[in-house]
């Protein structure tokens, strides 16, 4: 489809890395519309392991536009050790191929303090950020206090804006918290060297991305997070700071929400969660330890041991419905062949009730899931390339994810390699003629 969503139906993590630099194969323009450096978007061609943070995906792709929208919560230095990190691996990185949004907003030195300052308040409520600023700055926005990439490459503003901005920050991080403040010409200084270098990639992304459409461009908008870390549908409080699914799209890139064609959601065979938080199925014992060790399930961004447990069908049938998904893509299959039994979550029991739709306003530290059990196939599916390919109980226990979402499956990932995949067509054909 000419403009396509790939976005989390879990808490992120889902391996949409991947998936987009797949997609990107035939996109014209990569982007990315929300979050930050707090994303960790992990890629691996022919044995090489990239992970990229801001830089969308399509970077890997010569002759892709990749484009970082104004929603984006931006760290320069972030960006730039990513575009330095990129060139000296051979990867062509320029301001022919990555374009930035001058209206994305700036995360300073003091966002990234103020974020562990504002964990440690919160003791043990805390949410368990990745401590990459990205409350705080997408908080200064919404207070109208933020800077953004084009005050930067502006003196006349950077200077007097940021010496505001500071005084009230630093009154917070002192009064409040007895903390060192953070010197301003020392910020000054060094995010002005930043803004100059930064200058050769900014632009009006929104209406480039418009006019590429309008000429006929295929675009591809590349999710960050997942639907459950959503700011206004996830497990709130302990989500990140925007929107992380197709409603983001145009309000982080500028692109009309009506001209969104494709909602490709990515969900893994099981599933994780890093951070604070709810998470209905999580498994504390030795299963939830078994798919840490065979999926190497230790964050992209910070290294922390992911939570691990069994694929929520409840909860990745109500992220795939908010989405409007027209597709599911479901990763790292391979990582059940080391199970003899799996488990599927089809409802929760939430006091004495059974309830198969997301319940909005429950505490899902409260709820019971509810499983039903299916026999593993106990045998490696990492060279599969076809469904036929796939033993009869892995087949069985696709069917029933689809089943169980709503949506059709339209593609399984079986390793971290470009190649390792199996597209899928209609496994159940009522299903491929609507979408969730
Ligand atoms: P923040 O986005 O750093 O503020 O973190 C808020 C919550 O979102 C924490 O639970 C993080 O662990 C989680 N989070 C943020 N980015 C990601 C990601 O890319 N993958 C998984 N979890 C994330």
């Amino acid at each position: 489809m000419p403009s396509t969503c790939v976005f989390g139906a879990q808490w992120g993590d889902e391996g949409k890395g991947k998936i987009i630099d797949r997609m990107a194969t035939d996109a014209d323009q990569v982007v990315r519309y929300q979050g930050g450096a707090n994303a960790g978007h992990t890629v691996v061609v022919a044995g090489e392991k990239f992970v990229l943070h801001l830089i969308p995906s399509g970077i890997l792709h010569p002759g892709k536009v990749n484009l970082i929208g104004n929603g984006v919560a931006l760290d320069p230095v972030a960006l730039l050790a990513e575009v330095d990190g990129l060139r000296e691996r051979g990867v062509h990185v320029d301001g022919s191929n990555l374009r930035l949004s001058a209206s994305a907003h700036v995360i300073f030195d003091h966002h990234r303090v103020m974020d562990n300052l504002a964990e440690r308040w919160k003791g043990e409520g805390r949410i368990g950020t990745t401590g990459r600023g990205i409350g705080p700055c997408y908080a200064d926005k919404a207070s109208r206090t933020g800077l953004r990439v084009g005050d930067l490459l502006d003196e006349e503003r950077l200077a007097p804006r940021l010496k505001a901005a500071l005084a009230e920050k630093n009154a917070w991080i002192t009064e409040v918290h007895d903390e060192p403040p953070c010197d301003y010409e020392v910020e000054l200084q060094r995010f002005r060297e930043l803004g100059k270098r930064l200058a050769p990639f900014v632009g009006d992304v929104g209406a480039e991305l418009r006019d590429a459409y309008a000429a006929g461009s295929m675009v591809l908008f590349e999710g960050a997070q997942g639907a459950m870390l959503d700011i206004d549908h996830g497990t709130y409080p302990f989500v990140t700071s925007s929107n992380t699914g197709t409603a983001g799209v145009a309000a982080g890139a500028g692109f009309p929400a009506n001209k969104l064609e494709g909602a490709i959601g990515i969900a893994k065979a099981y599933c994780t969660r890093v951070g604070e938080g709810p998470f209905p199925t999580e498994d504390h014992g030795d299963e939830g330890q078994k798919i840490r060790d065979e999926g190497n399930e230790y964050g992209a961004t910070t290294g922390r041991p992911r939570r691990c447990g069994w694929f929520d069908a409840v909860a990745v049938r109500y992220a795939l419905e908010l989405n409007g998904a027209t597709g599911l893509i479901v990763t790292n299959l391979d990582v059940l062949s080391a199970f003899d039994t799996l488990r599927i979550a089809t409802g929760y029991r939430i006091a004495g009730e059974v309830v198969e739709r997301y319940p909005v306003d429950v505490d899902l530290d409260e709820l019971e899931p509810i499983y039903e059990s299916h026999p593993g196939w106990g045998e490696d599916v990492t060279g599969a390339r076809t469904w036929d390919e796939l033993p009869a109980r892995a087949q069985a226990y696709v069917k029933r994810l689809e089943e169980l979402v709503g949506t059709p499956i339209v593609m399984l990932s079986i390793g971290p390699e470009r190649d390792q995949v199996i597209p899928l067509a209609a496994l159940i054909p009522e299903l491929a003629k609507g979408g969730a």
